[in-house]
């Protein structure tokens, strides 16, 4: 039964542990396979056409693992390399830019959006893109904002140095008078706070992890693919490097869900010949 195979998320690293933490909240019932690609992080400062390749290599990793479904967890590559995805693959594949961007469509009033996001993510305009294909009389403003992925990853997400840089980021999305912000990038999640503060109560932050969250669910009752009960449904994780690392700094991402991390070599190999060594 296909209902009962896994899900599969793959991110540049750890950031895509605040979707997993989302898509345990909606659906719960599901098995998950992770994969972070903690050996050539961060994605968000290469080319396209390097994303690209990674992201079919931890695509392939996965399909070996009999996935239903896959969500592509990272901004980067659903906003470089998603129809690269989709045109080479037969199961439901998702990325993060779309849910984002329509909620962030439904959310405006004053039809001025910020979005926040990786250097790669921001200079490929993707998001702009694709809230202008829904709705054209819509103004967008994107920033790239490379510090915040450090300091997640440090465990800094609030207190006076944090919010310094956070406001100082932000500081032209304040001037643009946006009253909607979509959060794309996987780590901005935890900086809520310190940027619902930078930009006041009035603006709406989008949060990209939920959305995509959303989207799975209506993706998966739609293809007749949901899983109905699972009395013990298995999150299993594979990183690229620092099994240790991901453990522990993925409890500041969903607390005590990681029990296991394994290690993998990608692009993999599933059966690796001495003889060729
Ligand atoms: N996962 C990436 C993203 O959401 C952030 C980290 C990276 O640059 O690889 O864009």
């Amino acid at each position: 039964m296909k209902n009962n195979f896994p899900i599969g998320i793959f991110d540049s690293g750890i950031g895509g542990l605040t979707v997993v933490k989302e898509v345990i909240n909606i659906l719960p019932q599901e098995d998950i396979i992770y994969l972070g690609d903690t050996a050539r992080v961060p994605y968000g400062i290469r080319s396209a056409e390097t994303v690209i390749r990674y992201a079919i290599e931890n695509t392939e990793f996965l399909l070996t693992k009999n996935i239903k479904a896959l969500v592509v967890a990272c901004n980067t590559v659903s906003a470089v390399g998603l129809e690269e995805l989709k045109k080479r693959i037969e199961i439901p594949v998702i990325g993060v830019l779309e849910p984002g961007a329509e909620a962030a469509v439904r959310a405006t009033k004053n039809r001025i959006i910020g979005v926040i996001g990786t250097e790669a993510t921001i200079s490929s305009s993707s998001y702009k893109k694709t809230i202008l294909r829904i709705e054209p009389d819509i103004a967008v403003y994107g920033k790239a904002c490379p510090l915040f992925v450090p300091l997640v990853e440090e465990g800094w997400t609030e207190g006076k140095i944090v919010q310094s840089i956070v406001d100082r980021y932000l500081n032209d999305m304040k001037s643009r008078n946006i009253d909607t912000l979509v959060l794309g990038c996987t780590h901005y999640p935890l900086l809520k706070r310190a940027i619902q503060q930078a930009l006041g109560d009035r603006v709406t932050l989008i949060d990209s992890a939920v959305e995509t969250a959303l989207t799975l669910r209506n993706l998966l009752i739609e293809k007749g693919l949901a899983r109905d009960n699972n009395p013990s449904p298995k999150r299993i994780f594979f990183v690229t490097d620092a099994p240790e690392r991901f453990q522990r700094i993925g409890m500041n991402f969903i607390g005590n869900v990681i029990t296991e991390v394994e290690k993998v070599s990608i692009p993999y190999r599933e059966v690796v010949s001495m003889d060729i060594l």
